[in-house]
């Protein structure tokens, strides 16, 4: 069958849903692979190595999915891109379906089919296929690196002839996926690490790193459905916003990360905090897509207060745009070995499997996903 990748058209998006190597298995395995032009060079991949591996090149997205089974995209489809799709067609991607009903209900009743690969259960079996892991893990490392950059000081503790210079405090909020790389780089680079989150859990994750965890003093349990967190009650937020105002005076750079799914993410560091932060500390806001976690941060933009920098990059993972490349690539091409028949190799969709049912947005001309019945 004919598979294709296109080229993203988002802003601040440099990533690519399939890399070269794994073309070249889609065309050992008997599929032909249509590349639209140019879709991987932000991320690295050039067309001349998608053509080595098999791959023919499309010049426009029209030519491209033209006759395709299978679209392979990173990001939600543009609405003007729909005329060009084949009825039959199943678009994998991260489609942030969320506030989207209108859009989904258009691409439906095209009988277009779209997965959306946010939705991977978070069960052993999916683990190949978790996007948010994969690209949460490198959002985590990057984000350091950037707090890093912005920091006109040193991360390691140096002992010289001419003086000592102290090692840089981080504090990580949110201590999941994207957090928990982000303390065990920020050690790596010489850091005195502090974190914190709401769930119990994390304490031990934290420690295991060698990162110090920040308790707050109040008993409530952080842990919603899906080891995912929940939003907390106000007796809880108001002992947290205390510890935490304690906390950051002594920090200089702040990576966070916390995220409630489907909810915009909490704001955990308000004007007032930063105001009492060292001159010279950064934030570097990692919730951003989902309106961060301080108060101040503005997508794209670096915002400076009382000599705070809060930083808030959209789309992190593309920062590092070849790897987040090569895992969601391969994210890609273990779910759709799940949509393939092995022995014919064609299309063999069962909905019965759950990783299947929890990721379908639209099949067959309806809408089946729980998100948009709110
Ligand atoms: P996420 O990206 O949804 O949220 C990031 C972190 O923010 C979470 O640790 C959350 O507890 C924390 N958070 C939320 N509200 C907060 C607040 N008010 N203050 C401080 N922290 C707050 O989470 P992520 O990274 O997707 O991980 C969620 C869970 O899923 C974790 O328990 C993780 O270990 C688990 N997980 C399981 C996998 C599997 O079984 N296959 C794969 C990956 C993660």
């Amino acid at each position: 069958m004919r598979i294709s990748v296109v080229k993203e058209t988002a802003e601040f998006e440099k990533r690519v849903a399939l890399t070269p190597d794994l073309v070249k298995r889609l065309c050992d395995a008997g599929h032909e692979v249509m590349v639209e032009k140019s879709a991987g060079e932000a991320a690295g991949f050039l067309d001349d190595v998608y053509k080595s591996a098999g791959a023919k090149i499309g010049k426009a997205f029209a030519d491209t999915v033209k006759g395709a089974e299978v679209v392979l995209k990173v990001g939600a489809l543009d609405e003007k891109q729909l005329p060009a799709l084949n009825a039959n067609t199943v678009v994998i991607a991260m489609h942030k379906p969320h506030d989207s009903k209108k859009l989904f209900t258009k691409i439906a009743k095209q009988n277009v089919s779209a997965f959306s690969l946010e939705f991977v259960p978070r069960i052993t079996r999916a683990q190949s296929m978790d996007v948010l892991s994969s690209q949460s893990n490198l959002a985590g490392y990057r984000a350091v690196i950037e707090g890093a950059y912005e920091f006109d000081r040193a991360f390691p503790l140096m002992m010289t002839a001419a003086g000592t210079v102290t090692a840089a405090r981080v504090l990580v909020i949110g201590a999941g996926v994207a957090g928990l790389q982000a303390i065990a780089t920020a050690r790596r680079l010489g850091a005195i690490v502090t974190a914190f989150d709401v769930r119990a859990a994390a304490k031990e994750q934290v420690e295991s790193l060698g990162a110090s965890f920040v308790e707050v003093d109040y008993q409530e349990s952080g842990e919603g459905s899906g080891g995912y967190a929940k939003e907390m009650s106000e007796g809880y937020k108001k002992a947290q916003a205390a510890k935490l105002h304690e906390v950051l005076k002594s920090q200089e750079v702040v990576i966070t990360t916390a995220l409630i799914p489907g909810k915009p993410a909490p704001i955990l560091i308000p004007e007032k905090m930063v105001a009492d932060m060292k001159v010279g500390s950064i934030i570097v806001d990692l919730a951003i897509e989902s309106g961060g976690n301080c108060a101040l941060s503005k997508p794209g933009i670096s915002v400076t207060k009382n000599g705070v920098k809060i930083v808030a990059h959209p789309n992190m993972p593309s920062r590092i745009a070849y790897n987040a490349s090569q895992l969601y690539a391969k994210n890609v091409y273990n779910f759709l070995n799940l949509l393939i028949d092995t022995k014919s190799q064609a299309l063999k969709i069962d909905f019965n499997d759950e990783i299947i049912k929890g990721t379908c947005l639209c099949h067959d001309g309806k809408l089946l996903h729980s998100v948009f019945e709110s």
